[in-house]
C-alpha cells in the first residue's frame, strides 16, 4: 500500500478547513483496508471532533459491509493523535478502544508537554506505529501552531501598506488609502489566516477601522487586540462592533506578547502605524513583515514608515517572496535567523 500517497491526500484535504479549525492545527485521518479507503475524517471546526474521531465514526457505519473488524484497518493521520482529554476526549484512547492495530503518523505533536505521549498510548496497547511520513509538510501547513508550541508565544506578522516613497499616511489627515483594491482584498485573507489582529489607539482614532476579515468563505474571525493608554469610548468605533476586543494599557510590548503565551492564539497580525510597528520591531519578536507598496507618492506631507534606509534588513529580515498584485508589489520578509 502506498501510504505516502494517502498521507499527501490527508494533508491536502485537511487544508480545506484551515480557516475554521484555527487556532487549532488542521489534521486529516484516513482509514484503509488494503487498497480501499474506508473513511476519511478531518478536524473541521475549532472545538469540534478531531480528525481521527470523525474517521472512526464514519467507518463504524461501514462495519459488516466493507470490513468486519477495526483490526483489519490501518489509520493514516497527519498529526500525532492527542493523548489528553481536552474539549473532545483523547484521540489516542479512542484509537485503542476501536481495535485498530496499525497507525501511520505524519508529524509528532510539537508541544513538548504532550509530544510522543499519543504514540506511547498506542504502542503500550500493542498498536504498530510508524512516524514522520511527510512530517515537514505537516509542519509547514501548520506553521503558526508549530511555532507557538515550539517557542511558547504567538507568531507575529506585521502588515504594512506603503507609498513608493516609503510613507504610511498623510500627516494631520483622516484615513489614507495607499494601495489597490486587489492588495486590500489580499489583506482580508491575511487577516483571516491569523488568530489575532492588533492595532494602536492612534490608528483607532484616525482611521476608525473595522479590522475584521471580510472574506467570502467561512472563517473564525481574528481576536481583536487594542493597545491604548487613553480612555476609549467603545461605542464610537467600528472596531468594537460584532466582535469582542482585548484592550491593554500600561503594559510593555514584551508584556503584551507574554500575555498571549497562555492563550489559544498561535499568530497575531499587527496592523498599526509607524510608531507602534517600529516599537514592535525593536522587541526583536516580529517574525514576518508583509509590505504592499503602491506607485503612489505621498511626498513631504507623508509620514515615513522608517527613519533610516534598509531598515527592514537592519532589523534582521530577508526577502522571502515578491510579486505584483493589482498595481502594487507585495513583499514578504522573514527573520534571518543567521544574522
Ligand atoms: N499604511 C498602513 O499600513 C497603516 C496601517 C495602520 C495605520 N496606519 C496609519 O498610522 C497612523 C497612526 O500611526 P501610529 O503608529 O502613530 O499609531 P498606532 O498605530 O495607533 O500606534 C501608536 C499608539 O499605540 C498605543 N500604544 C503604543 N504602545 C503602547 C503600549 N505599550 N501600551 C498601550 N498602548 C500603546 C498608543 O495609543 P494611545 O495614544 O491611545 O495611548 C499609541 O498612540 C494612522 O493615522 C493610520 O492611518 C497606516
Amino acid at each position: 500500500m502506498n501510504y505516502e500517497k494517502l498521507m499527501l491526500r490527508a494533508i491536502s484535504n485537511a487544508n480545506f478547513y484551515k480557516f475554521t479549525a484555527k487556532p487549532n492545527p488542521v489534521v486529516g485521518a484516513i482509514l484503509v483496508k488494503g487498497e480501499e479507503i474506508i473513511s476519511e475524517g478531518y478536524h473541521e471546526k475549532f472545538g469540534q471532533n478531531h480528525a481521527e474521531i470523525n474517521a472512526i465514526n464514519l467507518a463504524k457505519k461501514k462495519i459488516n459491509k466493507n470490513f468486519n473488524d477495526f483490526s483489519e484497518l490501518v489509520l493514516i493521520c497527519t498529526l500525532e493523535p492527542c493523548s489528553h482529554i481536552g474539549k473532545t476526549g483523547s484521540c489516542a484512547h479512542a484509537i485503542v478502544d476501536s481495535g485498530i492495530k496499525k497507525v501511520i503518523i505524519g508529524s509528532i505533536d510539537p508541544n513538548p508537554l504532550v509530544s510522543g505521549k499519543g504514540v506511547e498510548i498506542l504502542e503500550d496497547a500493542g498498536i504498530k506505529v510508524e512516524k514522520n511520513l511527510c512530517a515537514e509538510l505537516v509542519r509547514k501547513q501548520n506553521k503558526y501552531f508549530f511555532f507557538k508550541q515550539t517557542f511558547n508565544r504567538p507568531y507575529l506578522t506585521v502588515k504594512i501598506a506603503s507609498s513608493s516613497d516609503g510613507k504610511s499616511h498623510y500627516k494631520d489627515s483622516e484615513r489614507t488609502y495607499i494601495t489597490s483594491d486587489a492588495s486590500r482584498n489580499d489583506v482580508q485573507i491575511l487577516r483571516a489566516e491569523h488568530d489575532g489582529i492588533l492595532t494602536g489607539g492612534n490608528t483607532l482614532r484616525n482611521d476608525n477601522p473595522h479590522m475584521n476579515a471580510r472574506v467570502d468563505f467561512d472563517t473564525n474571525q481574528p481576536q481583536k487586540i487594542l493597545l491604548s493608554n487613553q480612555d476609549i469610548n467603545e461605542d464610537e468605533y467600528k472596531f468594537f462592533k460584532n466582535n469582542s476586543a482585548d484592550i491593554h494599557s500600561n503594559l510593555s510590548l514584551d508584556e503584551v506578547i507574554e500575555f498571549y503565551k497562555n492563550s489559544d492564539l498561535c499568530s497575531i497580525l499587527i496592523e498599526a502605524g509607524p510608531d507602534l510597528v517600529n516599537a514592535f520591531l525593536k522587541t526583536g519578536k516580529v517574525d514576518e513583515i508583509v509590505i504592499y507598496t503602491s506607485n503612489k507618492v505621498l511626498g513631504d506631507e507623508g509620514v515615513d514608515w522608517f527613519k533610516e534606509k534598509n531598515a527592514i534588513e537592519n532589523y534582521g529580515f530577508k526577502l522571502e517572496s515578491s510579486y505584483k498584485i493589482g498595481g502594487d508589489v507585495k513583499e514578504t520578509f522573514i527573520k534571518n535567523e543567521k544574522k
